[in-house]
This record gives structure tokens, sequence and C-alpha cells, in this order.
């Protein structure tokens, strides 16, 4: 049980505001929002925070393509962004922008005293510019030959055919992505970040014993290969914020996109006087802050970010979980194949609590990749959501409502049993807690194969036929509810929509120590079909629907790839270029 409440803050990964949430993206945001729910649920203050990251080249150049504002462009994507959030009851306690006056003031802070301290250094160095554009070009905007095998369209940083890295300097016939132009080389200052300079305190938290054991591992290499500072600035034209004492310079988007982490927070705390923001951020806080990322920005979250907080005097993260990436029938998701799915349409076809399931029962405390194999999908959500944890209710419920005007037994029929379910409350949060939520599912579903097991033993539709067993029926269908309520109280973080329809169902209210109590006499209501079964015809046209999108959208682009960001009014849908999704 819940004991002192503790006070946590919780971040998930800030999506970039240049294309639409996909199915992929949602791992994390799911992955947070359960432990965050697990943690409300306890009783603990728990703030989960997340933002659009609104800022870089990609995005300015997206702006310009669909000849409108960067500010309109990430306007309209943040709504489509939080709908499909909302959609999918990832409960956001606040969702920002890192485009917001907050933000601006905390990157100037953190930067002033970076510098200050004497962690920001500047260097002239050369980089490939495009004449045409007037603009500096980012590694992957420069395509040419590979230097090594001479494959033809590669990208500056490395060839897709022979796996080379190298820099954008070494492309044999280099042009821009932009325009075309040939690139030439011109010289421009930069801001640099010393992190060498917290080498010690980087390898004493990994040393610490806290981290994951892949991560950790990740961060031994790094610091064996050598930390190297970090280039912060970018040149003019950038969409983000200008450096106060560069005119003509802008802060890099990673630099201010964690930040986005402290600003979210500070506007929802100035919002709503939920939370005192300095309490959460000084550098002495006693609060909890952890971080869910996915495997590819270990780099940002594992060692800029801690070292930039502790050279500006703030506090460092408790924790950074990183997850694996989603696959899809087992390869990377794909557009031809109808399997790269975006979050809206998968809402237009299925469940949101089926995916939440389904991750849930994957999901460990480990980096792994975690496949969607959308057969195993169906069959698994069948099997473990309806015909187990919904059948112990539907079994029961009818005698309570029909035999028993919908009151519940004043006798507990097996108080062991009972006594056992309310046991495994422990040791189902110390799963959660830990995000084994493969194992809290697991031990969830052997518990509702025992309250299944009972009630096809007591044959209750049996003893229904015979008039001298009705307290008999009364008591074994009302020991059928208490189980089934018990297990969807452990299962609210996961699939908090069915476990709303079923606290209208038993005219209750959940928290994780109510599993402690018993429901004799109470009153229920009628029982409604709580969850429908996945129908695979539907998983089968969200399928067609992704491949269409694909194809509608190579098709009004005239050949090259675009791709239609769908926002939650059809009206309000926009054809955007895909070609720059990719880049960062
Ligand atoms: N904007 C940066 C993060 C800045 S955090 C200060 C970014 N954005 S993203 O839109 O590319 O990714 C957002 C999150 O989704 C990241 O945690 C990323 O790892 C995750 N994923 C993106 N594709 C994914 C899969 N296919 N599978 C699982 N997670 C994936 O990175
Ligand atoms: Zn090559």
């Amino acid at each position: 049980m819940a004991s002192v409440s503790r006070k946590i803050l919780v971040t998930n990964a800030l999506p970039y505001a240049n294309g639409p949430i996909h199915i992929g993206h949602m791992l994390g945001y799911i992955q947070a929002d359960i432990w965050v729910r697990f943690q409300k649920l306890r009783g603990h203050e728990c703030h989960y925070m997340c933002a659009d990251d609104a800022h870089g080249t990609p995005i300015m150049l997206k702006a310009q393509q669909l000849g409108i504002s960067p500010e309109q462009m990430i306007a309209d994507m943040k709504a489509a962004h939080e709908a499909d959030f909302a959609d999918f009851n990832v409960a956001f306690d606040h969702y920002y922008s890192t485009h917001s006056p907050e933000n601006r003031d905390l990157a100037e802070v953190i930067y002033g005293r970076l510098r200050d301290n004497g962690y920001i250094k500047t260097e002239v160095i050369e980089q490939l510019f495009d004449p045409e554009k007037s603009m500096f070009l980012p590694d992957r905007f420069v395509k040419g030959d590979c230097p090594e095998c001479g494959a033809e369209d590669q990208y500056g940083d490395n060839c897709d055919v022979c796996g080379a890295t190298y820099a954008p300097t070494d492309l044999k016939n280099p042009r821009s992505a932009v325009s075309g132009a040939t690139p030439e080389l011109r010289e421009s200052e930069h801001y640099f970040f010393d992190l060498p300079a917290f080498a010690d305190m980087l390898k004493a938290w990994t040393r610490s014993g806290s981290l994951q054991p892949e991560m950790a591992n990740k961060l031994n290499e790094w610091f064996e290969s050598g930390l190297q500072r970090w280039d912060i600035s970018r040149d003019a034209p950038y969409f983000g914020f200008e450096i106060p004492d560069a005119p003509g310079k802008y802060f890099y988007v990673w630099l201010d996109a964690p930040i986005g982490y402290m600003s979210s927070f500070r506007h929802y705390c100035e919002q709503t006087g939920n939370a005192d923001w300095d309490s959460f951020w000084r550098a002495d806080s006693a609060a909890e802050l952890y971080h869910f990322i996915g495997k590819d920005i270990i780099y940002f979250h594992s060692l800029f970010w801690p070292a930039m907080l502790k050279g500006a005097n703030f506090r460092q993260p408790t924790n950074v979980w990183a997850h694996g990436f989603i696959t899809v029938n087992g390869t990377k998701m794909s557009k031809s194949k109808g399997t790269f799915i975006q979050a809206r349409t998968y809402l237009d076809h299925l469940d949101p609590d089926y995916l939440r399931y389904y991750f849930a029962a994957k999901l460990t405390s480990r980096i792994d990749d975690l496949d969607l194999n959308l057969t195993d999908f169906a069959q698994r959500v069948n099997a473990d959501l309806v015909g187990k944890v919904v059948n112990i209710a539907s079994r029961c419920a009818g005698f309570i409502s029909k035999k028993f005007d919908g009151k519940l037994s004043q006798q507990i029929a097996e108080p062991e049993l009972l006594a056992r379910f309310q046991q495994a409350a422990d040791s189902i949060a110390e799963s959660f807690e830990k995000r084994e939520f493969a194992r809290a599912m697991r031990d969830i579903m052997a518990l509702a194969d025992e309250a299944n097991g009972y009630i096809a033993d007591r044959e209750p539709w049996q003893l229904a036929k015979d008039p001298e067993r009705q307290q008999d029926v009364h008591d074994i269908c009302s020991m059928g509810i208490h189980l089934f309520r018990i297990l969807m109280i452990y299962l609210t973080p996961v699939v908090p929509e069915l476990a709303h329809r079923v606290q209208d169902f038993l005219n209750d209210e959940f928290s994780w120590d109510s599993a402690q109590q018993v429901l004799t006499g109470h009153d229920i209501n009628k029982f409604k079909a709580l969850l429908q079964r996945v129908d695979m015809d539907n998983v089968e046209k969200m399928i067609a629907d992704s491949k269409q999108q694909n194809t509608a959208n190579a098709a009004s682009a005239g050949g090259t790839n675009w791709q239609t960001i769908r926002l939650p009014t059809p009206s309000l849908s926009t054809t955007l270029p895909k070609s720059i999704c990719a880049l960062r």
C-alpha cells in the first residue's frame, strides 16, 4: 500500500512539430501515462508534462514549403498532437510548446549561467553553405555521392549503401537538398558547450547503479571514445531563439528542447497553482524527476541534459528511462505495407484501450524493441481483456440484476480466494513501479484465470435452476464481481476507459487501496457490454487506410512524396511535404 506521499514530475520526450503522431511514438507516451496513472491511483502527487518541440531547420523549411509562417504551422500541429494524445487517454497535466515565452526565458537563464560559469566557448568553424538559399546546411541537408563506394544520392553524414560515416564536406558532387545548388564552404563563429568538464559527474552517475544496465553500457562506450564539446549555436536563418549576446546566432533546437520540460511545468504551475516550480527544480530539490524517452535520444538526455542542469545550478534527473522502438509485423513501420500507422488512423478504427493493453502486456523495464504483430494483438486483447477479465463480470452480473435486484450479497463466499486477490496488490504494485508492466499483466491474467475457474467450478447457472440454492447463486456471483472489481482496480492505469465504464457499472470509485475493501451489500448497475472484441476487419481497414494515405499523397504531389497531416477537424487538413520529415 502507498505509504508517504511522494512528489513526482514525469516527462516524455517532446514530439517534433513537423509531422503527425504515429503508433511508434505512442509507445513512450502510453508507457509514461500508465506509470503516472499508477502513481496517482496510489495517492501520490505526480505531474505529467509534455510539449511540442517546435524549433529547428526542418520546421522552418516545411513551413516555407507550405507558404505559412512557422508559428501557424506549429499551432496547427500542436492542436493535432493534443487531440491524438487526448483520444488515446494520455492524460498530460500540461501540454505546452518550446516556442513559448517561458521557454525563451529559461533557455536564456540556463545559457547565461553556463556562460558565467565558464562552460561556453566560441570558435570559428567551416561549414557547407547554400548560396541560393543563403543558409548553412545541416549534415542531413547535403546530398551527394558516397566518398567510399560512390553510391549516388547519399546524405551528408553516412551512406545507406555501404554504411560509411563521413563529414558532409567529404561527399563527391555535393548539392543542397534544399535548393539543389552546389554548396560552398564558409566560415562562421559557433558557440560550444564544454561537455567534457562534466565527465566526472556523469561517470559517477553511471556507476551509481540506478541507470538501466543497457544505458550504463552505452554511456561507458561514450566515455571510452571521449566526450566532445557540443555545438549549441546555429546561424540565421533559423526558427528558434536568438542567443542574447550574439545577434544572428540561434540556440540549436536540442539546447532548448529539454528545457521545454521545465517551461511546460512552469506554465502549468503559474496557471493552476498545483505545484511550486522552484521546489521541483532547485539544486537541492527532494522531488523525484523522471524522463521517459526513446532509445534514439539517450545521448541528449543522459549526457548533455544532466550536464546542462548541473552547470546551471539546477537539480539533475532522478532517472532517465529509455524504451525500444516499435516494429509492426516484425519489421520497421512501412508506408507501402500500410504499417506506418498514424495515431488518428488507429483511432478511426480501434479502441485506444486495446493498444494500451497490448503495449503493457509486452513492456518491460529494458530497452528492447517491441513488435506490434497485428494478429497477435487481436488475439491477445480478445483472449485477455474480453475472454478473461470482462468475462468474469458478464457471467455473474445478469444474475445479480435479475434475481437479486442489483444488490451484492452480504456474505463473502470465499474469504481465502478474496484475500489472495487482495494480497497480490503489493507485488503488482512493485511491477508497475519498476516498469515491469508485462509481469503485472501476467499476474493479473493468472488471477483472472483463477476467478473464471472458480465460477466454472461452482456453475451458478445450474444452481440457479434450484429454488433451494438461491443464496449460493447470490454469494457465488457476488464473489465473481468482487474478484472482477479487484482486477479492474489493478488494470485502471492501463485501460482507463474500460475502468471508467466498470466504475459506472459497479457504482464505485477506484483507488489502489480500495482493492482492500469489499462491496458487500452494495448496489450495482445493470450490466452493459463493457468491451467489444477486436474485429480483424477493422485492423485490415486501418491498414488499407494507411496504405491509401501513402498512395494518395504520392499521387497528389506529382511524383514527389507528400504526406497529409490530418488535423482533428477534417476540413483543416493540410498537405505537407514528407521529404523533410525524417531530418533533424
Ligand atoms: N523532439 C525530439 C525529442 C526532444 S525531447 C527534449 C524527438 N522527437 S520525435 O518526434 O522524433 O520523437 C518523440 C519520441 O518518440 C522519442 O522518444 C522517440 O524516441 C519516440 N519514437 C519515435 N519513433 C518511435 C518508434 N518507432 N518506436 C518507439 N518510439 C519512437 O526525438
Ligand atoms: Zn557508400
